[in-house]
C-alpha cells in the first residue's frame, strides 16, 4: 500500500501538486487527469527525482521520502518514463540486465531473472537483438521489462500505451494486469486511454491541476461529474 499525505510540490510560482492525500491499496491502481495535472510530478516525487515542499509518502510502511532515489530503486521502486530510456545500441538482454544490476539484483540470478522479465512482458524477440532494430511495440515492452525485472515492490508506468494502436494496447493491458500477481508488486498506471485504465485498474485517482478531485472504484470515478468536467475541452474521451 502507498499512503500519500498532504503532499505539496512547488516549482517557483507553479504548484503542480497542492495538498494531495491519496492511498493506493494494491494491485493495479489508475492515476489519471488532463495534461499538466501533476501525474508525472507525483511519479517524480515517488521515485525521488523531485523533493516535495511538504507532506509524507509511506510505501508498505516505509518512509519513501527519507530514502535517496538510488536507495528507493534498491528498495523496489521502479518506473517507466514518457520518453524511452532503453539504449538503442545495446541488446534487449543488456538493457534489462542493466536495471537488474543497478537495483541490486544478485549476479548469480541475473540471467534467469532478466529472461523471466522479458518473458513476463511477452517480448517474443531474440534477447540478443539490439533495441534500435525493434518496432514501437517491442520497444515499449523493453521499457516495461526494465521496470519489472528482479524484485519490484512498486511499479510506476507513465503512459505506457501512448501512441500504440488499439489492438496493441489491449495486449499491453492483459500484460499489465498480470504484474501484481506474478511479481507481488503494486502497479500505478498513468494513461490517457480510459479503456486501458478501466481494463487494468479497480481503483483510480484523478488529479486536476494539482488537486485530487476523485478517487475510488474506476467505473464510479469515470462517471463522476467533476472528472468529466476536468476533461472537457481536452481531446481525451471518457
Ligand atoms: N521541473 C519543473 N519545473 C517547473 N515546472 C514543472 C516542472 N515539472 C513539471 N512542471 C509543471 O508542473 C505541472 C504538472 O506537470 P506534469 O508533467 O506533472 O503533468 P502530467 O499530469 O504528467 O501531464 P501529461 O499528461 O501532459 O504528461 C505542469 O504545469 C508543468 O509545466
Ligand atoms: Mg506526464
Amino acid at each position: 500500500m502507498i499512503e500519500i499525505s498532504d503532499l505539496t510540490v512547488r516549482f517557483g510560482g507553479v504548484t503542480p501538486i497542492d495538498g494531495v492525500s491519496l492511498r493506493f491499496p494494491g494491485g493495479t491502481c489508475g492515476l489519471i487527469g488532463p495534461n499538466g495535472a501533476g501525474k508525472t510530478t507525483l511519479f517524480n516525487v515517488l521515485s525521488g527525482f523531485v523533493s516535495p515542499t511538504s507532506g509524507s509518502v509511506r510505501a508498505f510502511g516505509d518512509d519513501l521520502l527519507a530514502m535517496p532515489h538510488y536507495r528507493r530503486a534498491r528498495w523496489g521502486l521502479r518506473r517507466t518514463f514518457q520518453t524511452e530510456q532503453a539504449i538503442e545500441a545495446l541488446s534487449v538482454f543488456d538493457n534489462v540486465a542493466m536495471v537488474h544490476e543497478h537495483t541490486g539484483g544478485r549476479r548469480s540470478r541475473r540471467r534467469r531473472e532478466v529472461l523471466d522479465a522479458i518473458g513476463l512482458v511477452g517480448l517474443e524477440v531474440d534477447p540478443g537483438e539490439l533495441v534500435g532494430t525493434l518496432g514501437a511495440r517491442e520497444r515499449r515492452l523493453v521499457e516495461i521489462a526494465r521496470a519489472v525485472v528482479g524484485e519490484p515492490r512498486v511499479v510506476l508506468l507513465d503512459e505506457p500505451a501512448a501512441g500504440l494502436p488499439e489492438e496493441e494496447t489491449e495486449h499491453l493491458g492483459r500484460m499489465i494486469r498480470r504484474i501484481p500477481g506474478e511479481r507481488g508488486a503494486l502497479v500505478v498506471l498513468v494513461d490517457h486511454d480510459m479503456s486501458l485504465v478501466s481494463a487494468c485498474c479497480e481503483i483510480t485517482a484523478v488529479l486536476d491541476f494539482g488537486h485530487l478531485i476523485a478517487s475510488g472504484p474506476t467505473p464510479e470515478v469515470l462517471r463522476d461529474e467533476r472528472v468529466r468536467r476536468a476533461y472537457l475541452g481536452t481531446e481525451e474521451e471518457l
